[in-house]
């Protein structure tokens, strides 16, 4: 027997990963402050596993009903056992479809779902379009991407097949990972005259998660979705508008800039739902939780990458700087700074990283 939080439960031949808690946690909180404000909560889980997240979901953010789909039949017993009490209450279901055929089963009988979670291996492709057809708008849509290799530009051509994008290597292309899910979506949602807002995005290991909010009118614009550019020779990213591709170059050397895109350029989350999450999370004393969500609060809305420690400490011939240090001291001279939860000797901040290296000297 597993357990976790307040859910107890077979694993059998399931794939669950302990270490994937901290998704779970941040997606019970959001589901539950959704529950909070609307009264009503109905999950869809269209990959359940063992039903780890759709017996939380039900416990713990009071979900009022369950769609637990599993496509391998093989995990029917296990996933049965750790819902039944759900299911004997009428809260739940189980079902052994392609996930692809649940989403469009939900849009076939306008049976739109509260909070979507859609936890698949790899890549996330095939449902990054589907999913937005059983999500309600105004509903919660938590997508994941496991394919760490082509998000951080370590396959080009891969990424051009799931996300439309190209994406190359540099020092923040973790955060990149989470810009070109977004991004991707907010593109597809967009094709049909919506619009998503991330609530979180969330980057553990090789594994990007990001929750979004789906909105009855369009949110892509021509200055949220475009293009990273990154100095190979000095180190500095810059934002590239579709309207100056023809003209980039590092405006601190004028050498061409490495551009990868496009992908999702405004904020990581949403700052007013982490702080509401963070109540919560204090709440119920799961005080790693806070941390992470004050960090994450913290770099909602500061530019789309970072600079790393070792970066700064490279190019400026130095020490590698203490990273609190280094955050006070840009905040002292009146830039924006705070830490990521993405890498923990990375800062994010709107200072240029020449800026960065003066100050850590
Ligand atoms: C990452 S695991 C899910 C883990 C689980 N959500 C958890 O938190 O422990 C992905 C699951 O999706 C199932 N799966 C993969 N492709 C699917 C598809 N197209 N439709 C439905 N289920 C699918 C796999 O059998 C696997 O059990
Ligand atoms: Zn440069």
């Amino acid at each position: 027997m597993q357990s976790e939080v307040r859910a107890r439960f077979r694993v059998g031949n399931a794939f669950y990963r302990p270490l994937s808690q901290v998704a779970r946690d941040l997606g019970v909180l959001s589901a539950a402050i959704y529950r909070c404000d609307t009264g009503y909560l109905r999950v869809l889980d269209a990959m359940s596993g063992c039903g780890v997240r759709s017996l939380r979901y039900w416990l713990e953010s009071q979900a009022d009903w369950v769609w637990a789909n599993e496509g391998n039949p093989e995990l029917s017993t296990v996933l049965h056992q750790n819902l039944e009490e759900a299911i004997a209450s009428g809260c739940c279901q189980v079902t052994h479809l392609d996930a692809n055929r649940v989403f469009f089963e939900c849009y076939n009988h306008k049976d739109y779902y509260d909070f979507v979670d859609v936890d698949c291996f790899g890549s996330p492709a095939p449902y990054l379009n589907t999913s937005l057809w059983a999500t309600k708008i105004g509903g919660l849509l938590y997508l994941t991407s496991t394919d760490g290799r082509t998000a951080t530009g370590h396959a080009p051509q891969s990424s051009l097949s799931t996300y439309g994008a190209y994406a190359r290597n540099h020092p923040a292309a973790h955060e990149q990972g989470l810009r070109l899910l977004i991004g991707s979506v907010q593109q597809q949602a967009a094709a049909k005259g919506l619009g998503v807002e991330p609530i979180f995005s969330l980057q553990v290991g090789q594994t990007y998660r990001v929750m979004l909010r789906l909105i009855a009118t369009q949110a892509l614009t021509a200055e949220n979705y475009g293009f990273l550019g990154y100095c190979h020779h000095c180190g500095d990213y810059q934002t590239v508008a579709w309207r100056k591709l023809g003209r980039v170059v590092c405006p601190h050397d004028s050498h061409p800039l490495t551009l990868s895109g496009p992908m999702w350029l405004g904020v990581l989350h949403e700052q007013l739902y982490l702080r509401r999450m963070e109540l919560l999370a204090k709440e119920w004393n799961w005080l790693k939780r806070v941390q992470l969500l004050q960090t994450m609060q913290a770099e909602a809305d500061l530019p789309p990458y970072f600079y790393t420690l070792s970066e700064i400490g490279h190019r400026g011939r130095m020490d590698i700087p203490k990273r609190s240090h280094l955050i006070q001291a840009l905040q002292a001279q009146g830039y924006r700074a705070s830490p990521t939860h993405i890498n923990a000797q990375a800062i994010k901040t709107d200072a240029s990283l020449l800026t960065c290296i003066a100050v850590a000297r």
